[in-house]
């Protein structure tokens, strides 16, 4: 018999080494499998696709109410995730009825008090410092979203306009959180900046600015993005 011939101690370290290979094997799994799982399997507390109805502007300076009710209100319609624990609303806009506006995925992420926008039609990012007065807490949010029911409208609503700036492009997205690392990671991904309403600006450089349609509160937002 061949193991017959195998010195003991030889034996012996052989099986210490095959112990310390399984434990760093099993260790690396173990590693491997819990990132993977925060990376691909991140659950949210709960995903909510519901919409908005809010009137529109022209209408409501021209006050041509003669119209139909029904002509008078635009909607818009996203997949709201919260995560509780993370205090992270994620929001994805599909393509928007109308076309003037871009489908985007948005992280609002409180610990950070960061907001992302992914914008999809260009595929690039844009990071902003969160405003806690146009976007309501997750927990708040919840409660609002399980008051209506899944699927169906927020009472009818207005629309605010916000208007930002493209300022400088983040090469090191590493420090702006998980969630915004996830949106963002393989984007070009620029910092913006609030601007104040200018009338008549924003007429002429409107073809150097996109537009996201939103919502995270009782009422809808319009952010148009320059550059
Ligand atoms: C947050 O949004 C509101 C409404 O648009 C605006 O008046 C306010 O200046 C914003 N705050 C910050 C810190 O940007």
């Amino acid at each position: 018999d061949p193991d017959d011939v195998v010195p003991v101690g030889q034996r012996r370290a052989w099986c210490w080494c095959m112990c310390f290979g399984l434990a760093f094997m099993l260790a690396g799994v173990i590693l491997g499998g819990a990132y993977l799982y925060k990376y691909f399997a991140l659950q949210p507390d709960d995903v909510y696709y519901c919409g908005i109805k809010y009137i529109k502007d022209d209408v409501i300076l021209s006050e041509a109410s003669a119209d139909a009710p029904a002509a008078r209100y635009q909607t818009i319609e996203e997949n709201i995730k919260i995560f509780k624990e993370d205090e992270v609303e994620f929001i994805s806009v599909p393509v928007p009825e109308f076309a003037d506006s871009d489908p985007a995925n948005i992280v609002h992420d409180f610990n950070k008090k960061l907001t992302a926008y992914l914008d999809l039609n260009l595929d690039k990012c844009y990071v902003i410092p969160l405003n806690t007065s146009i976007v309501m807490p997750p927990r708040n949010l919840l409660e609002l979203l399980i008051n209506i029911k899944a699927g169906t409208y927020l009472p009818q609503s207005y629309l605010i306009h916000e208007h930002m700036v493209i300022t400088d492009r983040i090469e090191n997205i590493d420090h702006l959180g998980f969630f915004i690392y996830r949106l963002c990671h393989d984007k070009e991904t620029y910092k913006l900046q609030r601007r104040e309403t200018i009338k008549g600006i924003q007429k002429r450089e409107a073809s150097d600015c996109i537009t996201i349609r939103h919502f995270e509160n009782k009422f809808a937002v319009e952010t148009s993005i320059c550059s």
